[in-house]
């Protein structure tokens, strides 16, 4: 079966039993949607003029059924903290075009750089399946630019902004296997270079900067081990992937929900940086994977949309830390 589709989506197959080329689809709209902050019902998303493109997509990619999720997180030690630059520009409020990306892709990564361009890397499109092509978008001019492409094809990846300007993808898979392995992007040669793998493999996984500089990776699936550099830090008290994890003004990782074995979880856990222990936090009133988590000025995270195994979400959730 040529089923391609995030985590989310397997009890999404089963339950609704469209194709999988159209749970894709709306798996990538919701995606989208979440990030725009987009209210959303599943079923505004299976425009029917979409099914016919969808079915010439062959998949290269087959979600394995025997996955781990796993709860281990591993910590870095690249780097001093990391600073998110926006560039000023004159805007009028709502939503405008802008250009387009060279390749269609979802799943992927989007990193502001320090001089202000976006970095997209990897993910996955119905032609020309995992990618590992990288594309820049320059704010002033709005254009999209061909950059250096990743060593390895990745989706379900992550993508770290280091202090030194440098981004960290960390693992992925491009079939059912999840990569160890790691690259760094120096924006100034726009050139990959692979760096130390982590001790597992890891996809769905999240990848934080935390304040001290280093990188904290949590959760995912996994397939194979490996070693240095990075260092195991505690165990966090959930298995879980397709979770979100968000770095807090105390300096905390907030990781909220996500998905295990075909169930989503609404557990909540805490990182403490000079300890290395994970607690467990107040759960999420709702269930929810594949949802965002954004840390506000006030410090307050904003939870929002997600999957909960029969819905696609409208509801939204403040922590307060
Ligand atoms: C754009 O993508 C196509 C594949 O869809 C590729 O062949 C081409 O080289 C890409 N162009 C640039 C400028 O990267
Ligand atoms: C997956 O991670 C777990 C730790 O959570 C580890 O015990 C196991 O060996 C790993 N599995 C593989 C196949 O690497
Ligand atoms: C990382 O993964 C590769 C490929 O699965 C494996 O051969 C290797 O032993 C793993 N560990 C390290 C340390 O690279
Ligand atoms: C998912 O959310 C919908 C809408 O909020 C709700 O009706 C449904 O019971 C939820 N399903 C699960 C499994 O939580």
């Amino acid at each position: 079966m040529s089923e391609t589709c995030l985590e989310g989506c397997a009890a999404k197959t089963q339950t609704v039993g469209f194709i999988p080329g159209v749970i894709l689809f709306i798996c990538f709209v919701a995606a989208i949607g979440a990030a725009l902050g987009i209210v959303l019902t599943a079923d505004k998303y299976y425009p029917s003029q979409s099914i016919s493109s969808i079915n010439t997509f062959t998949s290269t990619y087959v979600p394995s059924t025997s996955r781990n999720i796993i709860s281990t997180s591993s910590v870095s030690r690249y780097i001093t903290a990391a600073m998110i630059t926006t560039p000023a520009t004159t805007m009028k409020s709502g939503w405008s075009n802008t250009g387009s990306m060279n390749s269609t892709r979802y799943v992927h990564t989007a990193s502001i750089l320090a001089n202000g361009k976006i970095l997209v890397t990897g993910g996955q499109n119905f032609f020309e399946g995992v990618l590992n092509s990288a594309e820049l978008y320059d704010s002033s001019s709005r254009i999209w630019t061909s950059t250096g492409s990743m060593i390895s094809r990745r989706l379900f990846h992550a993508a770290s902004l280091l202090s030194n300007g440098k981004v960290l993808v960390t693992g992925g898979r491009d079939s059912p296997n999840s990569f160890n392995s790691t690259e760094l992007y120096d924006p100034s040669t726009g050139v990959w270079i692979r760096t130390s793998n982590m001790i597992y493999a890891r996809s769905s996984h999240t990848a934080s900067v935390l304040t001290n500089g280093r990188v904290l990776v949590a959760g995912g699936y996994n397939n194979s081990n490996s070693l240095r550099i990075w260092t195991l830090t505690g165990n966090m008290n959930y298995v879980r992937s397709s979770h979100t994890a968000s770095v807090l003004t105390n300096g905390k990782v907030l990781v909220s929900g996500g998905y295990v074995n075909g169930i989503r979880i609404n557990s909540a856990e805490l990182y403490d940086p000079s300890t290395g222990v994970w607690t467990v936090a107040a759960s999420m009133k709702y269930v929810r994977n594949d949802h965002t988590a954004s840390v506000l000025a006030n410090g307050q995270v904003l939870i929002a949309g997600g999957l909960n195994g029969t819905d696609v979400l409208e509801t939204t959730e403040l922590y307060t830390p």
